[in-house]
């Protein structure tokens, strides 16, 4: 049976406990010769630590655990869940899915499981799936999950990229409503930007070939990443009969606090509606945005009734929004 809407009931996340400061960073790369400083990575990103997993936790690990807290905060069991979604760039495995992994460790079997990979947007492209299969009928309760292991793909030897990321998860629990949670999605891609974040390595014939560790042109994707937010915030505001004076609350892909306060200001948005984690998570691709989410309901700022934007831009290109009442 179709419904009008879907609503987020329960959020969650987890990052791992390893916490690695800007100076822990620093000291670990000056042992490889190569120079960096807290002073310049916060004053280019605003990411003062970030999180790694040890070697052998994998993301389906890292997202067990941020499932488990969005299905208690939902109040939902794993029976309950009909759908799956997780949006991954470091699955467990080239295959299966790690939504199959992570459906197995949730103790489930039966509803459909799959990754999406859209990089840093893949939680705006599965929280936007989510919410079509819900609105068609195809299912009523899907457990929508970013999870990442980021630090497996780092160059350590390249500064301009392996200070940037982290590893952690977000997750949430999006159910069938009567009253509208997600109302208007919008998201884009652009494969001619492939070469400006990527990471070229593919199995082939038994070997890993290609360069199997991230790539970005920082620059110019700063440069696409403020224009295309921008135009994603925009086209979700129409499509949802709404302005930028009915957000609350600003939860961007958190990459860069310099890319997050030009967003807000171009929608007019006081800084203190903008959601940051940046500072603590550094960039953990597509499961920035549920942590970040997850932190600032954790914490009191979102509330049920906000009406929220959440934003995605990444490697692809990709970018993309959602507008939703909690
Ligand atoms: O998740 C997908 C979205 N990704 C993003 O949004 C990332 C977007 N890009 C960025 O956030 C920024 O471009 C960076 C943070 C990656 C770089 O900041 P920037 O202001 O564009 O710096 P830059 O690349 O222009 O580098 C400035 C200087 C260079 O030195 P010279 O050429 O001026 O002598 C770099 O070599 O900073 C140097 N540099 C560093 N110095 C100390 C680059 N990385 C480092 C480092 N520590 N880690």
């Amino acid at each position: 049976m179709s419904t009008p809407y879907s609503r987020i009931t329960g959020t969650g996340s987890y990052l791992p406990p390893r916490r690695v400061t800007n100076d822990d960073l620093a000291r670990e790369l000056a042992g490889r010769g190569i120079e960096t400083s807290d002073q310049w990575i916060v004053e280019r990103t605003g990411i003062r630590a970030r999180h790694f997993a040890e070697p052998d936790v994998t993301s389906s690990e890292l997202a067990l655990h941020a499932s488990r807290h969005a299905l208690e905060a939902a109040g939902r069991s794993a029976s309950d869940v009909d759908l799956i979604i997780v949006a991954t760039s470091t699955p467990d495995m080239v295959f299966p899915s790690s939504a199959s992994i992570l459906q197995h460790k949730l103790g489930v079997a039966g509803c459909p499981a799959f990754d999406v990979q859209a990089v840093c947007s893949g939680f705006i492209y599965a929280l936007t799936v989510a919410d079509a299969m819900i609105r068609t009928g195809t299912a009523r309760c899907a457990l929508v999950v970013g999870a990442e292991v980021f630090s497996r793909i780092l160059d350590f030897s390249d500064r301009t990229t392996c200070v940037l990321f982290g590893d952690g998860a977000g997750a949430v629990v999006l159910e069938a409503s009567d009253t509208p949670g997600i109302l208007a999605s919008d998201i884009h891609a652009d494969g001619s930007h492939v070469g400006i974040l990527c990471t070229p390595g593919h199995v082939s014939g038994g070997q890993v070939t290609g360069t199997p560790l991230l790539h970005m042109d920082g620059q110019a994707v700063f440069k696409l990443a403020v224009r295309v937010l921008e135009d994603a915030a925009r086209t979700v505001l129409k499509k949802a009969g709404k302005t930028d004076a009915d957000i609350d609350w600003l939860i961007p892909h958190q990459a860069n606090i310099r890319i997050m306060q030009g967003t807000a200001r171009k929608l007019k948005l006081p800084m203190d509606k903008l959601v940051v984690t940046v500072h603590e998570h550094g960039n953990t691709s597509a499961a920035s945005i549920p942590l970040a989410l997850d932190a600032a309901v954790r914490d009191g700022q979102v509330k049920k009734g906000d009406t929220v934007m959440l934003e995605g831009v990444g490697g692809g290109f990709t970018w993309g929004a959602v507008l939703l009442n909690m």
